[in-house]
């Protein structure tokens, strides 16, 4: 078959300048309305959408033919373009003056009955769209988001082909790596009871290619973590991945600013404003309570220590003997009714707090609360003055451990202020993170990675709880698009680093020797960068989750519903490979139902 043969003309670009022509369209019925015997069928391609009429009394031979069509059905359509009749004209579709009068129709492949119907009103069940995924991206939504992807992607390799970067690929059957998330494991069959993992991003191997000479690397790199589901997580995405040799932090956001700003040209036909601003992450966590503020809108937080140095109000004088934080936010005019601002008290308890304290400014400028006749006038000017309330005004107050007071805050900031949608895009660096975090009991794990360079290796190892890396994120809108660092480039650092995290040497050794080994050779300075491409794609296309711009993704707990992977294997095969299923997961896959 050739295409000339199924189609003269694609559909979306048909425009009253073809008027009086004939041409040959082929596509898929998007929809059928019969008006009293005239059938009009809108023909969906890549392209776009055009109107077919096929009229009984004009073409008498396609009458029994276009009965027969249905939704989804593959055809090719001969016909002539004309002009719209006179209030039929559609100004919502691009090919909405013109009409293609069919002679000859060709089912050129029927469709079954359908599962769900195709439009982008209709709500389906997620489970059910990606369990047909090749029809949901025939939805305009979908296939938008496709070319989105796909223009977006191009514009990252043209800009940094531009700048001098080698696309390189880095393989995927590797030695774990550590992010932080679990690894995929795949078994080896020639070396029974070895495993390879997936990489949970390139980063080792983009800093060999440092050590290798190359200077300016990237990669639209697939990386695998094996970690719990959320909105903006996928144990399988992408990164945009960059390293450059002889760079610090400020030739990392020099490189990528233009990349983003191409992005968003051709996704959004904005010209964003460079550089993007700059925080800290001490700054980030005093003022916006997280380290990736939104910073679309204010209400930031205010330390109301000062404010209370003296109080009587039990609840905020205990934590402030404590080493704990009062802190406030301003809310705005929320207009709540008394449930409404329970709502909240409940929801700071949700969130950990022991309690809120909610105020509103009444006329005169009083403060309506609860616990208004436990604080002294000095207190509540004092409230008034730092968080700049006015009349109908509605202020928060959180007491508690400093980190728990950012969090509830910080937390309820977002959900009171956040715009809905993602119209203003809002970049921010954040700078200067820790080196490690403290999770569970006391146990310290790397902020980043621990490739990661300390700022004083000394500090590093005297005070490992504050001690601050040249660590960096770019945040979008509150979202943490990507995360990128100054790099160890000696081995003695960096074995300094494993020995605070309590890696034995020999553990070292095991696991990152042959990483190490190569730090030993003339390692240049380096420092580099990944963005999450499913999570910037899905705020550029206004999407709420990463799912909408993956082509083919994976539901909320890790189940492909349209291959229904992960199964089960057959028994030779892990025969082959030297696997024995113990029994008891045997027999729970035995007993199983299919996943969803
Ligand atoms: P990091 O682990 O912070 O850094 O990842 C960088 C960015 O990748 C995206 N991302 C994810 N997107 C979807 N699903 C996931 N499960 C997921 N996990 C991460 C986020 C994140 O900001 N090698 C380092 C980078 C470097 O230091 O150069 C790294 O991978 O947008
Ligand atoms: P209580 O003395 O526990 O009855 O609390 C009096 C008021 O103070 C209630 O409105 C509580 O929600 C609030 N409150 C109690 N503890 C805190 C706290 N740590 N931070 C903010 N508000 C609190």
């Amino acid at each position: 078959m050739d295409e000339a043969t199924l189609r003269t003309a694609r559909a979306g670009h048909l425009g009253s300048g073809d008027i009086g022509t004939e041409v040959r369209v082929a596509g898929w019925v998007a929809t059928r309305r019969d008006h009293g015997g005239v059938l009009f069928v809108d023909l969906r391609e890549a392209s776009g959408v055009v109107q077919v009429v096929i009229n009984p009394e004009e073409q008498p031979d396609l009458v029994d033919l276009s009965h027969a069509l249905r939704d989804e059905f593959c055809i090719s359509v001969l016909g002539s373009v004309r002009e719209r009749p006179e209030g039929t004209v559609n100004p919502d579709l691009a090919t909405g003056e013109i009409e293609i009068s069919a002679t000859e129709i060709t089912v050129l492949s029927p469709a079954a009955p359908l599962p769900f119907q195709i439009d982008d009103r209709s709500d389906v069940d997620e489970v059910r769209r990606l369990e047909y995924r090749y029809l949901d991206l025939r939805r305009p939504r979908m296939a938008a988001n496709l070319l989105a992807r796909s223009r977006a992607v191009g514009a990252m390799r043209s800009t940094l082909a531009d700048e001098g970067f080698l696309e390189i690929e880095t393989p995927t059957l590797v030695k774990s790596t550590p992010e932080g998330a679990r690894d995929f494991l795949v078994p080896s069959r020639l070396r029974q009871g070895s495993f390879y993992a997936l990489p949970q991003s390139p980063q080792l191997f983009k800093q060999l290619l440092m050590i290798g000479g190359v200077e300016r690397y990237y990669q639209i790199a697939r990386c695998y973590r094996d970690e719990d589901f959320r909105s903006d997580r996928q144990v399988e995405f992408t990164q945009l991945d960059i390293e450059g040799a002889f760079w610090g932090q400020d030739q990392v956001f020099d490189a990528l600013e233009p990349v983003i700003g191409a992005v968003a040209k051709a996704l959004r036909d904005l010209d964003l404003g460079t550089p993007f601003p700059r925080m800290t992450y001490a700054d980030a966590m005093a003022r916006y309570g997280t380290d990736k503020p939104d910073i679309r809108f204010g209400m930031e937080l205010v330390d109301l220590s000062e404010v209370f140095a003296a109080t009587g109000f039990k609840a905020f004088s205990g934590v402030l003997q404590g080493d704990g934080l009062v802190a406030g936010i301003n809310g705005g005019g929320l207009g709540l009714s008394r449930a409404g601002l329970d709502g909240l008290v409940d929801r700071a308890q949700a969130l950990g707090a022991k309690g809120l304290v909610w105020m509103v400014v009444e006329d005169g400028g009083t403060l309506r609360s609860p616990v208004a006749k436990f604080l002294s006038e000095a207190e509540q000017a004092g409230i008034t003055e730092r968080l700049s309330a006015e009349v109908g005004d509605t202020l928060l107050i959180v007491a508690d451990s400093v980190a728990l007071t950012r969090a509830v805050l910080g937390a309820l900031r977002n959900e009171l202020g956040q715009p809905e949608g993602h119209d203003e895009l809002r970049f921010l660096w954040v700078t200067d993170f820790p080196v490690f975090e403290l999770v569970g009991e006391g146990r310290l794990v790397s902020a980043h990675h621990p490739f990661t360079a300390p700022v004083d290796v000394v500090e590093m190892e005297e005070r490992p709880e504050t001690a601050v890396s040249r660590a960096y994120d770019l945040v979008l809108n509150g979202t943490e698009l990507g995360s990128g660092s100054e790099r160890i480039h000696d081995p003695e650092t960096q074995a300094r680093v494993f020995k605070v995290l309590g890696i034995s040497d020999e553990e070292a050794e095991s696991r990152f020797g042959w990483f190490m080994r190569g730090l030993q050779y003339g390692t240049p300075p380096h420092a580099g960068f990944a963005v999450g491409i499913d999570r910037f794609i899905a705020i550029l296309q206004n999407e709420p989750n990463i799912r909408e711009v993956i082509p083919f993704p994976k539901t909320q707990t890790g189940f492909d519903p349209l291959t229904r992977s992960p199964g089960p294997v057959d028994d030779p095969q892990l025969e082959e490979l030297g696997i024995d299923l113990r029994p008891g997961v045997r027999a729970a896959l035995e007993d199983e139902e299919t996943p969803e």
